[in-house]
């Protein structure tokens, strides 16, 4: 780089530290949902990847996934553009090698994001649901023994919200039954149960980075596995079908019956995608990775202070998720369950909240084959979903993020207490 670049660099670089240092002075009285928790250290990162060039998949993407599957504790990682492009390529590539056949069963939540049931369905597959538990909005174990059937081939759990599912009893039963198990992580960076993180208990494993997740790249995702097959049938089918890259420089040429001496690069052996990170999105994942486990710690620390102050003063109107002993919620969000006698309705509270600039958002998919893209879908409800369809109705969750404050809380919590009487 000439100089007079390199001296343009280095006044970028110190205007960033001075813009970050400013960032957070001033005081906001409302909480937002999620904020991305950078500094000048992911705008650093992006100014000279984009500056030396850095801009489709390369090294940065390598080094996310090094990193980033190290951290959970898996062997390899696979980043992608979202995390719904990681479910469909995990599921995909469980199809593939597994040999699932049309209509075979995969089970999840009721109550989830809608990017859990639509990959299945739009690879063939059938989804199941099955409800979820009131106390921790997780996949009830109950529920799950009553839909198996021979055609179950995955079972596809959600750590909602950060809350870990029950590990120990769906790999059980799962290993009975020969079931694969897939995690959905998307809402769960770092959750963990007895230190052994999510996304390092099934066969593989899906995050999202998308930007109101506990770790961020704008929008992202990754594949966690520890199988070198489920590892080189991700990294072929995210990138259009083609063959195996690792082996490129190996061999660079490949030949058949019908193709002779051709570059492997244009080679595709199967039908794939192309959802591929870019090293943008990874160099500031490389970062966030970093700060993560210390990140969701200020979430685990927020949503145990207001936890204690909706139990304290709000008891009349609400339920919160329980605490488990062993388990590491990393607190995605901070869901609100209004209970049966409660006189206001969730829209009320909610507006209500929102008014006084506190962001509030439904469960997401609420039940998901209520959902008007999904009631004509494939797809197997087990017995009525009591549980997920109280859900959809009546609960909300508000934002836990690292730069949630205390006083915020105080005051989001006084306002409630008034607005309901309590
Ligand atoms: C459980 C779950 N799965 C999948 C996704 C999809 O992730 P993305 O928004 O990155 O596509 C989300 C999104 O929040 C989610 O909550």
């Amino acid at each position: 780089m000439s100089k007079t670049r390199s001296k343009i660099v280095s006044d970028i670089n110190k205007n960033l530290n001075k813009y970050y240092k400013d960032y957070n002075k001033n005081f906001n009285y409302g909480i937002t949902l999620s904020e991305p928790s950078y500094d000048e250290k992911e705008a650093k990162a992006i100014l000279k990847n984009f500056l030396n060039g850095n801009i489709s998949q390369g090294k940065n993407v390598k080094l996310f996934e090094k990193n980033f599957s190290k951290n959970i504790g898996c062997k390899y990682g696979i980043a992608t553009n979202s995390g719904s492009s990681a479910n469909l390529l995990a599921l995909t590539a469980l199809k593939n090698i597994y040999k699932l056949k049309n209509d075979d069963e995969v089970i999840i939540p009721a109550s989830t994001f809608a990017t859990v049931a639509m990959p299945i369905i739009q690879i063939g597959l059938k989804p199941v649901y099955v409800d979820i538990d009131l106390e921790t909005l997780n996949l009830s174990i109950k529920e799950l023994k009553k839909a198996i059937t021979k055609r179950t081939k995955v079972i596809m759990p959600v750590h909602t919200l950060g809350m870990p599912a029950d590990m120990k009893a769906i790999i059980k039963i799962a290993k009975n039954k020969k079931i694969l198990v897939f995690e959905d992580c998307c809402e769960a960076h770092g959750a963990s149960i007895d230190k052994k993180k999510v996304g390092s208990f099934g066969i593989i494993s899906a995050f999202s980075f998308f930007v109101a997740h506990n770790i961020t790249t704008g929008e992202g995702g990754m594949i966690l596995t520890n199988n070198r097959k489920i590892y080189d049938e991700c990294l072929s089918l995210r990138e259009f079908g083609r063959i195996n890259q690792n082996k490129l420089h190996s061999k660079r040429y490949y030949s058949d019956k019908k193709i002779k001496n051709y570059d492997k690069r244009y080679v595709f052996t199967k039908i794939g995608y192309n959802v591929r990170m870019t090293d943008l999105q990874a160099s500031v994942g490389v970062i966030q990775t970093k700060k993560m486990d210390k990140l969701n710690k200020l979430r685990a620390f927020n949503a145990k202070f207001l936890d204690n102050l909706i139990k304290k003063n709000l008891n009349k109107s609400f339920i919160t998720t329980k605490y488990i002993k062993n388990y590491f919620n990393s607190r995605y969000t901070f869901p609100l369950i209004i209970k049966k006698n409660c006189k206001y309705s969730r829209k009320s509270i909610c507006n209500f909240l929102e008014k006084n600039k506190i962001q509030t958002r439904p469960m997401m998919g609420g039940c998901l084959p209520d959902q008007p893209g999904l009631r004509f879908e494939k797809g197997r409800s087990v017995g009525k979903l009591k549980i997920s369809r109280y859900i959809k109705d009546n609960c909300f969750f508000v934002g836990v993020h690292p730069l949630v404050r205390k006083e915020q809380m105080i005051r989001m919590v006084k306002l409630l207490k008034k607005f309901l009487n309590e």
